[in-house]
């Protein structure tokens, strides 16, 4: 088997089988296959698309790239949690803790970011000291103990997703059906959790710009994961503007906290409430929605979801006194305040461009060696729905280096649409495949 032949089949538009995926992500994996060979490929399934089948076999051949975690040795049912991917997506930050908290464990592994997207483990070491380069022993100790422990993609888990998600971030071959559910999937089946709820993602800000193709991704990840016999639950969720207020690494952080905090912004909570539940139910842990939505208050008006980030940050080297002090998070040098260009209700947030001036701020990746600035980001004053003056300050930027800064300002300018009548406010949940 030869891969420029593979690459030319699916240029053409064929199906390649199960031997020929099987073979690609292996060479891939050993490093026999170089990264401009498997680019060509990824850009040739973006155009082509695969089929059921070959999405399936595809998730299989990353999931069996590297070792599967054993969680027998973890009490209870274990539950994961993973979001296709948005902007100002801080919800593993408040999420896990909760549900921990409520007595599920979580043992989750955990991505970078990706595109204009941001990434739960570039947003956790803004906690100085934190790692989530854990051996596999720490790892189930501290879900164990704590109830929570979050690592990265190690080189034994899943290795090939590992080295695709980096090549796909800087190729532009992210947003395909197929190579998310694969992505997703692969790592999800390989860590070994009992039950995994899904946040797809839909909107300018999402892989999947439209709702349609959220819900056909969540059909996709949901019949591979009940096929590997997990019960699996997708949730299609508003990303047509970012959620919650803050965009960047350590603001995501602060948000967070206060989210565990009880002040959190509405759709913010809103969004880890219904998440929640569903993670409780799937650990069953509540008997029906009521029990467990309020489970999931009760823990965040007692302290104890913000206790229990504070631990599992110690646990994981970092310093836990940011979380009852986010003061001492990153924070960026400049400032600068974008204001609305005209009057009138917010009726449109290009999100996507948001997230992508959060990258120019220095919060993203350009290439794979990129060494991101945590303390950048964008908070937002205005949201769908909202009424501004025309003057009035919309949002306000922060960075570290004036040229990103201006750079920024630039393309956030556009990024706000209004209309003279009242807009309805997009509600976050899109609605539920089971
Ligand atoms: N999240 C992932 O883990 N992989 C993708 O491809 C997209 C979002």
């Amino acid at each position: 088997m030869r891969m420029y032949d593979l690459i030319m089949k699916k240029r053409n538009g064929n199906i390649l089988t199960k031997d020929e995926i099987h073979y690609m992500i292996e060479g891939y994996t050993r490093g026999e296959i170089p990264d401009y060979q498997m680019s060509a490929m990824m850009m040739a399934v973006y155009f082509q698309g695969m089929n059921e089948e070959e999405t399936l076999q595809l998730t299989m051949a990353m999931r069996d790239s590297g070792e599967h975690l054993d969680l027998s040795a973890v009490r209870g049912i274990k539950v994961d949690k993973h979001s296709t991917g948005g902007v100002g997506d801080k919800t593993s930050l408040a999420l896990t803790p909760m549900v921990a908290a409520c007595g599920i464990p979580v043992a989750k592994m955990s991505g970078r970011g990706l595109g204009h997207t941001g990434g739960t483990i570039d947003k956790l070491e803004s906690f100085p000291g934190f790692t989530t380069g854990i051996s596999a022993d720490t790892f189930l100790k501290n879900v164990n103990e704590i109830g929570i422990a979050i690592m990265g993609q190690t080189a034994q888990l899943a290795p090939a997703d590992k080295k695709l998600y980096a090549l796909r971030d800087v190729t532009a071959t992210v947003d395909n059906l197929s190579l998310i559910a694969s992505s997703i999937m692969s790592k999800k089946l390989a860590a070994g959790a009992d039950a995994i709820v899904l946040d797809v993602k839909t909107g300018s800000g999402a892989f999947m710009k439209k709702e349609e193709d959220a819900f056909a991704l969540a059909r996709e990840m949901v019949t591979i994961g009940k096929g590997a016999g997990k019960t699996t639950i997708g949730v299609v969720t508003d990303m047509d503007q970012p959620l919650g207020r803050a965009v960047g690494n350590a603001m995501e952080v602060k948000e967070a906290i206060d989210t565990l905090m009880g002040r959190g912004p509405a759709d913010f909570q809103e969004l880890c409430l219904t998440l929640g539940t569903y993670m409780l139910l799937a650990g069953k842990r509540a008997s029906g929605k009521e029990e467990a939505e309020s489970m999931l208050k009760e823990v965040i008006a007692n302290g104890k979801a913000l206790d229990k980030l504070a631990e599992f940050v110690a646990a994981q080297g970092g310093d836990s006194k940011a979380v009852y002090n986010p003061g001492l998070l990153p924070a960026a040098s400049l400032s600068e305040d974008v204001t609305a260009a005209e009057e009138g209700y917010v009726s449109r947030i290009a999100c996507e461009e948001v997230g992508i001036c959060s990258l120019l701020l220095g919060g993203g990746r350009e290439t794979k060696e990129s060494v991101i600035d945590l303390s950048v980001g964008i908070s937002l004053h205005k949201k769908k729905g909202d009424f501004v003056k025309k003057g009035e300050s919309i949002a306000t930027l922060y960075a570290n280096d004036r040229d990103k800064l201006r750079q920024a300002i630039k393309r956030f300018e556009g990024t706000y649409g209004y209309c003279e009548t009242p807009v309805e406010i997009p509600s976050v949940i899109k609605g539920i495949v089971e």
